[in-house]
């Protein structure tokens, strides 16, 4: 029995000894210690032992097991310190590497100036309004008074969707929708993209963008017109900047005007960026034609009011010194971090 037990003993610390990781420990206390384990064998065949030797061998049996158990102890207190080592060792992090750069994008110039834009308009008591860029045909060309058949249809090259609904050539069908609401008096500005079935150049693209002016109340005129545009011009190019009002034709305005600045790089003299001329064309406007108010449901007879687009590109353009409409949408953030 005694030799028995000492193979027992024996046989279990070279395992131990030998074992790889935490499980294969475990299936050896299983095999020696568990229930069905050897030593429990041992002690169940101790019927069979004489009565005044059972003591001892219980002793025995108890011996073989501390020896174990603490065996075990030990090889897993290895194991597992074998395994945190590992683990740091992997997990090291040298805090003397260079860290990895995190790549910061930059605003758009469009965004840039549509900030200032709207920044300026915001002080003069302005509310910035978006509307959809899938449109009906009624907000683009008809509320406008622009009728079926109308050639200002044929000269907005326009992306149908259905014979009733189309990519907005302009931001001018959020002035039909605004009108509509009847909420008076109406001060906004809506800045958004538009479509037109355009060649890519240097100064064209299928889509760009607009920021449209709209302003309804009662007593409104050219005057105020001219004032805030004027105001407007002056802290966006610059505060000796001029405007100056030529007549032009819009279908949903009477009278109808194209705004231009005087050239901010040469000051009105006339230099390359203006082409001699001293002045540069930026928009279009007008005090909103009657037909229009009528049809958006309010009375001409009270109310009046302007209303203004303005090409967002080609202010970005002009006021950063870009010379071609195409970098702007390359999002080359070399290029955009210039602005
Ligand atoms: N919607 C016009 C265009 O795209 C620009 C425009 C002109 C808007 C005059 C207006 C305006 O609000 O009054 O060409």
């Amino acid at each position: 029995m005694k030799e028995k037990l000492e193979q027992i003993k024996q046989r279990a610390l070279e395992a131990i000894t030998e074992a790889a990781d935490l499980d294969c420990l475990n299936d050896i206390r299983v095999s020696f210690l568990g229930k069905k384990g050897e030593l429990s064998k041992i002690l169940k065949g101790m019927k069979d032992v004489a009565p005044e030797d059972r003591p001892k061998v219980g002793q025995m049996v108890n011996e073989a097991r501390n020896k174990i158990e603490t065996e075990l102890e030990r090889e897993m207190e290895i194991i597992q310190r074998q395994i945190r080592e590992e683990k740091m060792k992997a997990e090291v992090i040298d805090v003397t590497l260079p860290g990895t750069q995190v790549n910061v994008g930059h605003r758009h110039p469009n965004q840039i100036a549509l900030d200032d834009l709207e920044r300026v308009f915001i002080g003069m008591g302005y509310e910035v309004v978006e509307g959809p860029e899938i449109e009906y045909d009624r907000y683009n060309f008809e509320l406008l008074n622009i009728p079926e058949n109308h050639p200002a249809k044929d000269e907005q090259d326009t992306f149908y969707i259905t014979k009733d609904i189309l990519l907005r050539t302009q931001t001018s069908p959020v002035q039909a929708r605004i009108m509509e609401t009847g909420r008076m008096p109406i001060r906004i500005i809506a800045p958004g993209r538009v479509f037109r079935s355009d060649e890519v150049d240097a100064t064209h693209s299928p889509s760009f963008h607009q920021v449209e002016g709209l302003v309804v109340d009662k007593g409104i005129t050219f005057a105020d017109l001219k004032g805030t545009l004027q105001q407007w011009a002056q802290e966006f190019f610059g505060p000796d900047t001029k405007v100056k009002f030529r007549p032009h034709h819009f279908p949903f305005t009477e009278p109808s005007a194209e705004v231009d600045v005087s050239c901010f790089k040469c000051g009105g003299k006339g230099c390359r960026m203006c082409k001699g001329s001293g002045w540069i064309e930026i928009l279009g406007c007008g005090m909103v034609h009657p037909k229009v108010l009528s049809d958006c449901g309010i009375d001409p007879e009270v109310y009046s009011g302007f209303a203004f687009g303005i090409g967002l590109e080609r202010i970005a353009l002009l006021k950063y010194e870009i010379d071609d409409m195409r970098l702007l949408y390359e999002n080359d953030v070399r290029f955009l971090k210039q602005f």
